[in-house]
Parts: structure tokens; C-alpha cells; sequence
């Protein structure tokens, strides 16, 4: 992976791009997380004592840290300091929902949670863990590369949200059960154009994809990691306009199912706060999406 790994005191408009973005990050993705708990929660077996107090735990410690970011000074050294001790709280995030995953899909976990949803979760946790290691260590990933990266992120959680939403209506429900599923088939074809584009522009990636997943951060015998590195195409610019206009579409249609879920006119498994969340995943999605959008212009 072509990285710019660097150590050294930030100058100042650096400074300020790390307090920003951690902020922006730590601001969204704490409650997020607090949420996540809260569902692994409610869709636990009421005899699994052990995991539901440790769901309530988790769900305490990131809405206390929602309250500290929401409080923490433009200061490097205070956001540093937020950004570590939320990373040692996502340590602990990530092994729970690992466990709870593993557990499900080996049939020794009941409850009402689907095994994808666990999975998407975490990766929603291990990507925040990794954009926060990232800002803490100053590592830059080159705009193509992360372009991609962050669209196919995307376009996986949203075609995610439309499965789940599909999954969770009442089956009576056709007409938007049926609109769901086509935003989920949507989604899936422009995340494999994305794959498509992210093999054309960073070879690395795929390379990388083929070696043990161990491996990754660890020096390479010779003849890896020589492929040239990746560039920007004015494809690349408009498929993120693609991608922005079916988020934008998915949004809407996440704003018009939380009205009918607070309503009550719509018959589902859909918890407000679950259709809420979801539909500010999309607001979130919209904000990276645009940012890209700024760095492909630049
Ligand atoms: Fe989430
Ligand atoms: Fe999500």
C-alpha cells in the first residue's frame, strides 16, 4: 500500500484538518456505537445475563464519550487524548461484537439479532477505529485510493440498511418490501463497479486482498508490493457523483419510513431509534461523500 507515513510535528493547517476530523468522527460515531449496544441488547436471549450487562456497560461508555467530544476543546493535544481513549473503548466494542458474532453463527447464540447485522456493526467499529489510528498517526492515503475505499464502505452499509429494512417489514408490506430490495440490487452493482474501478486504478489493493490477511503490515518478500500506484480518472469523478445520488436516494427514502415508523403506520420490526439511525448513517455517508468530491476537484 502506497502510504504517506508521517511522524513529525504537523504544521499548522494539519493541526487543524486532525482536531476537525477527529471531532467530526468522534461526534457521529460514539452514539452510533452506544446504539449498537443498545440493539445487541434488545436482541439478546433474556437468559444471556452475562452479554446484556456487558451491552449496557458499553452502551454507558460511548455515551459518556459522546458527551466528552461534544465538550472537547479545538486542542491537539485534548483531541489526541479523546482519540486514544475512544480507540481502547472500540478494543473493547469490537471483541464484544466479535464474540456475539462468533457465537451466532456457530448455533450457540440465540436471539433476534441477524448475524449481518453483527458484522456490519463491526465493521462500522473497525472502520472508526482505523480512521481515528489513522488521524492519530498521520497517515494519508492518496486520493483514489481512498476515494474508492470510502465508496465501496459506503455502498456495502447502504445496501446493508436497504436488506435490513427489507428483512425487518412486515412481509404484508409488498409494495415496500419490494422498493427496498431494489435499493439493496442497486446498491450491489454499484459496489461491484466500484471494485471493478478499484482494481483498474490501485492494483495494490487487489494484490494486497490476495496475501493472508496476517500479513498485512508486515514486510514483503520481493516481486510484492511493486505495482504502480494509483491515480484519478474522470470516471472516477463521476462515479462518485453516482454514488452520492443513490445515497441520496436511500436517504429519502430512510426519512419517509421514520416518519411511518414514529406514525405508527407501517406494520415492522423497525424500532424508531433503529430507522433514525440508519437514516443519519446515510446523512453521515453524504458528508464523506462530499469531501471526496472536494479532494477528486483538487
Ligand atoms: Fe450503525
Ligand atoms: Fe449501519
Amino acid at each position: 500500500m502506497i502510504i504517506r507515513y508521517k511522524r513529525e510535528v504537523r504544521p499548522i493547517k494539519d493541526q487543524t484538518d486532525f482536531i476537525k476530523e477527529s471531532l467530526r468522527q468522534n461526534r457521529f460515531w460514539t452514539q452510533i456505537m452506544s446504539e449498537h449496544a443498545l440493539f445487541i441488547r434488545e436482541g439478546l436471549p433474556c437468559t444471556e445475563t452475562a452479554l446484556i450487562d456487558e451491552a449496557r456497560q458499553l452502551e454507558q461508555i460511548f455515551a459518556n464519550l459522546k458527551a466528552r467530544a461534544d465538550q472537547t476543546p479545538n486542542n491537539q493535544a485534548a483531541v489526541l487524548a479523546l482519540n486514544q481513549d475512544v480507540i481502547k473503548a472500540l478494543d473493547r466494542i469490537i471483541e464484544f461484537k466479535t464474540f456475539v458474532l462468533k457465537r451466532m453463527i456457530t448455533c450457540r447464540l440465540g436471539g433476534f439479532n441477524y448475524p449481518l447485522l453483527i458484522d456490519h456493526i463491526r465493521r462500522e467499529a473497525i472502520r472508526f477505529r482505523a480512521n481515528l489510528l489513522k488521524l492519530n498517526n498521520n497517515i494519508q492515503t492518496p486520493v483514489a485510493e481512498m476515494a474508492l475505499e470510502e465508496e465501496i464502505f459506503w455502498l456495502r452499509i447502504m445496501g446493508d440498511h436497504a436488506r435490513f429494512i427489507a428483512h425487518l417489514l412486515d412481509p404484508s408490506e409488498r409494495p415496500l418490501v419490494q422498493r427496498a430490495t431494489q435499493f439493496g440490487r442497486n446498491f450491489e452493482t454499484l459496489r461491484l463497479q466500484g471494485e471493478d474501478l478499484q482494481s483498474m486504478l490501485v492494483p495494490q489493493d487487489y494484490e494486497n486482498h490476495l496475501l493472508p490477511a496476517a500479513m498485512m503490515g508486515e514486510p514483503l518478500p520481493p516481486g510484492f508490493d511493486n505495482l504502480k500506484g494509483p491515480f484519478v480518472i474522470p470516471r472516477l469523478q463521476r462515479f462518485n457523483g453516482e454514488v452520492v445520488q443513490a445515497t441520496m436516494g436511500i436517504r429519502d427514502f430512510k426519512a419517509v419510513a421514520l416518519e411511518l415508523v414514529e406514525t405508527c403506520t407501517v406494520l415492522s420490526l423497525i424500532s424508531p431509534l433503529l430507522a433514525s439511525h440508519v437514516l443519519r448513517e446515510a446523512e453521515m455517508a453524504l458528508a464523506d461523500l462530499g469531501r471526496i468530491e472536494q479532494e477528486l476537484k483538487g
